[in-house]
């Protein structure tokens, strides 16, 4: 995406209130029309979180052969099959979403043909030896440019593995169980060094294909003659009702209700976070929607003390930890986060995208080697001048709430990065603050 062109001013905010309901869940909509796509006929949803990032997944189902409709929140996928995917004119452009490319990755390797997936330039530096070496072990040919993309696939003929993924990584996880369902004799199982989202297992399972958890860290899947079409409401995307209740709690006077808001456990690991720091997040009117756990929150501003995160919990919160470093800024004390490496190969390298923003801005931030260090106090940090979202729209998210709880406000260049995730993020922003 075409990082530094748009340049947005935040200005300080003097609370958040009202009432809110963010879009659709990236993870899950993704998801959904992966799975719709070889399901057998007709998927429903409601709730679509439709941004960059999905719609590059709608492009590239269409472009297998697959008829996928989009009306706002609503989208209808006419599943063609496990088998019924079309050879592209064309090589599938996966954008900026690494959900995308990985999870397409495992279903292509179950089919005979020669598929290429390209990227833009932020997700070609992204690492795909972690889904190559798999895939490879079950018998798909798989060709990488460096460990990166493009990637060249040829597949079929997939035999089943036992697989410990070498990273707690959600992507990797679904890539190799949407290849299971194409292994002939026998289960397909992956082990996890910590537990990451399951929304794959979940939606897999609604659609009627047979997994077991082993533990709390393996899960096996069986091949499957076919998929049933599902019938999903997507609950409002946890990471994108983070930067709210981030802002809420660290601006007196607001009040801040979310209605609709996906809590699957492993996804909300910034909830836990803001807990033991002292935030009052109220969560309330739980009930289940579309297979996932949902609630409305309530968010009231507090005094936060520092914290320590740990390597096992860094997956329950990775797209979170650039506004932990925000928050961790105003709580009193020293934060600490280890075991996030991961950071440095999402759409940016995070860690150091999250310094290089944070401190000119007044935040007592240092990077590590797997995470960073933060020397909070009780303070709205200075902010003032510019900001660069990196091209990364979670940057631009963490730069905006920055913006609004300093007392200098910012700009911020490459703001529309924000597209990849959440279209409408400033609209929203500016409709609930009180100034
Ligand atoms: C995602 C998993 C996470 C997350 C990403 C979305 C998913 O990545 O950072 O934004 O939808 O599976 P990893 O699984 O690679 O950590």
């Amino acid at each position: 995406m075409c990082g530094a062109s748009v340049r947005v001013r935040v200005e300080p905010v003097a609370a958040l209130r009202g009432d809110l309901a963010v879009p659709g869940d990236k993870s899950i909509s993704h998801r959904v029309l992966l799975i719709g796509a070889i399901a057998e006929g007709e998927t429903e949803i409601e709730g679509f979180g439709a941004s960059e990032d999905t719609l590059a997944t709608a492009g590239a189902v269409r472009a297998l052969g697959v008829n996928v409709e989009i009306d706002g929140d609503r989208a209808r996928v006419g599943g063609v099959g496990l088998h019924g995917l079309r050879l592209p004119q064309e090589p599938l452009d996966c954008g900026n979403a690494g959900t995308l490319m990985r999870l397409l990755a495992g279903i292509l390797a179950g089919h005979g043909g020669r598929f290429e997936l390209v990227g833009d330039e932020s997700l070609s530096r992204r690492p795909l030896d972690r889904i190559a070496e798999p895939l490879r072990e079950m018998g798909a040919q798989v060709e990488t440019t460096d460990g990166h993309a493009p990637l060249l696939l040829q597949g079929g003929g997939l035999e089943p593995i036992r697989y410990e993924l070498p990273v707690a990584s959600a992507q990797v996880k679904s890539c190799v169980l949407l290849a299971g369902l194409y292994a002939a004799r026998g289960h397909t199982s992956v082990v996890e060094p910590a537990p990451t989202r399951d929304h794959t297992e979940r939606l897999l399972e609604a659609a009627g294909a047979r997994l077991a958890r082993i533990g709390r860290r393996e899960i096996g899947i069986w091949p499957a003659e076919r998929l049933a079409p599902l019938e999903v409401a997507i609950p409002g995307d946890f990471s994108s009702a983070a930067p709210f209740l981030a802002a809420a709690t660290l601006l007196p006077g607001s009040s801040l209700r979310l209605h609709g808001v996906g809590i699957n456990p492993t996804r909300t690991g910034f909830l836990a976070v803001l807990e033991r720091m002292g935030a009052r997040i109220a969560v309330f009117n739980r009930r289940s929607a579309g297979g996932e756990p949902v609630a409305d929150l309530e968010a009231a501003p507090a005094e936060l003390v520092a914290t320590a995160i740990r390597p096992e919990e860094v997956p329950l919160l990775v797209d979170e930890l650039p506004l932990f470093a925000l928050v961790a800024g105003m709580a009193r004390g020293q934060s600490v986060v280890r075991g996030a490496q991961e950071l440095r190969v999402k759409e940016s390298d995070r860690l150091e995208a999250v310094r290089s923003l944070l401190r000119p801005l007044g935040v007592r931030i240092e990077t590590t080697r797997d995470g960073f260090k933060v020397r909070g106090v009780p303070a709205r940090p200075r902010g003032g001048g510019t900001v660069d979202a990196h091209g990364d729209h979670r940057i631009a998210i963490l730069a905006a709430v920055a913006g609004a709880v300093s007392r200098e406000g910012v700009s911020i260049t490459g703001a529309d990065s924000v597209g990849v995730s959440f279209p409408g993020f400033f609209e929203m922003l500016d409709s609930l603050a009180v100034r």
